[in-house]
């Protein structure tokens, strides 16, 4: 039946386009106005579009009081989304972002829907190794007993070229290498909890942005990258592969732990903030941001549910989900387990770990 659905919220745009004049002329002889009608394949559109909606199994306040989640990238998009609906069900939050502004209004917000939730903010920026370690030592010197579920979602997508302060290409450094560090670090923390988890919020992008689906990908090649030979949108897929190829290696290597990574669906974020438009003319954005794509696209509240589906419900370790249901739709190298090490030992070695 997932599956079904799951195929059916992928091709729900086209349907709903298609269903757009038939509908009309069906309903058209009947005499039902042209406002009904749209309203109708409105509300049609947005169920198909917002995908499937998280249902817990345990018992939502039971299920995380006690439990120290902490998220990444949690002041905007699906990371705050995220970071509130955890808060809702009791769970102590740790909402690390890199501008500690951005992060003290998204607290405010948080704490004004949830007063008595407990969410503690700390600065992290992914694209510094200096701020993840000290990131480490301050939640470390913070002593709470454990770490339970660690949410690796901030992200950032096809940027101009840039480099992280120890010069990796921007997005694989921060999207993959700084995820990886802080995973590493934290590591101890989280295998002191009874049933550790680590959410790694990877993307479609993983399986149709990378040079070909059968030839290896040299991620090595990504890593340092030079601006002439820099393409943002494979960099974007590659680094979004790397989130999930670690999460199954992770669950691999640790059996107390269970890692998943997922595709959160195409979410109305901030995320394309990069896209040429919004550079050269920001208005075409904000037009088709308040028009078309709100119809077709996930609000971020409805973004976060496979997350949250990956934080509470049983899954499968090591598994990709998409639309809170396990994935078949990923990059052949990703079911590698030998290419899945073979990351991991790249990885040490860039961090020299
Ligand atoms: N939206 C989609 O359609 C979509 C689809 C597939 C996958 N995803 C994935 O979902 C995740 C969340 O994206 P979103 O859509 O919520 O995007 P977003 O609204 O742009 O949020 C991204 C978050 O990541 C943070 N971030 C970026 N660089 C960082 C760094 N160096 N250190 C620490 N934090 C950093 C941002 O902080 P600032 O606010 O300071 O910039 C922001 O909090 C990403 O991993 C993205 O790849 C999104």
């Amino acid at each position: 039946m997932q599956k079904i659905l799951s195929k059916l919220y992928r091709i729900s745009p086209a349907i709903s386009l298609l269903s757009l004049p038939v509908g009309y002329a069906v309903i058209r002889p009947t005499g039902l106005g042209l406002y009904a009608f749209l309203g109708g394949w409105y509300l049609l559109q947005r169920s198909c579009a917002r995908g499937a909606m998280f249902r817990n199994s345990t018992g939502l306040k039971i299920a995380l009081s006690g439990k120290v989640v902490m998220v990444t990238g949690g002041n905007t998009g699906l990371g705050y989304e995220t970071c509130l609906e955890l808060c809702r069900m009791g769970a102590h939050v740790i909402l690390a972002c890199r501008d500690l502004s951005k992060g003290r209004s998204a607290v405010q917000k948080i704490q004004s829907k949830v007063p008595n939730g407990k969410i503690t903010l700390m600065q992290l920026d992914l694209a510094s190794r200096r701020s993840i370690e000290n990131f480490v030592q301050e939640y470390k010197q913070m002593s709470l007993p454990s770490l339970d579920i660690l949410v690796n979602n901030a992200g950032v997508m096809m940027c101009p070229y840039e480099t992280t302060a120890e010069g990796w290409e921007t997005q694989f450094g921060t999207n993959h290498l700084g995820h990886y560090l802080l995973t590493h670090l934290l590591l101890p923390e989280l295998l002191r909890s009874s049933a550790p988890r680590v959410v790694n919020v990877s993307s479609g992008a993983n399986q149709s942005m990378t040079p070909t689906k059968e030839a290896p990908i040299d991620i090595e090649a990504y890593a340092k990258v030079a601006p002439g030979a820099y393409d943002s949108r494979y960099s974007y897929g590659v680094s979004k592969l790397c989130n999930a190829m670690h999460a199954r290696e992770l669950s691999r290597l640790n059996p107390t732990l269970t890692a998943v990574s997922l595709h959160p669906g195409v979410v109305l974020t901030e995320l394309g903030r990069y896209f040429a438009f919004n550079m050269t003319h920001p208005w075409i954005g904000w037009v088709l941001q308040k028009t078309l794509l709100p119809l077709f696209l996930k609000y971020p509240n409805e973004g976060c549910q496979t997350t949250l589906h990956c934080c509470i419900n049983e899954v499968k370790k090591g598994g990709y989900y998409a639309d809170c249901a396990i994935s078949s739709r990923v990059h052949p190298t990703l079911l590698d387990d030998a290419r899945c090490a073979d990351l991991t030992a790249l990885s040490k070695r860039l961090l020299k770990l």
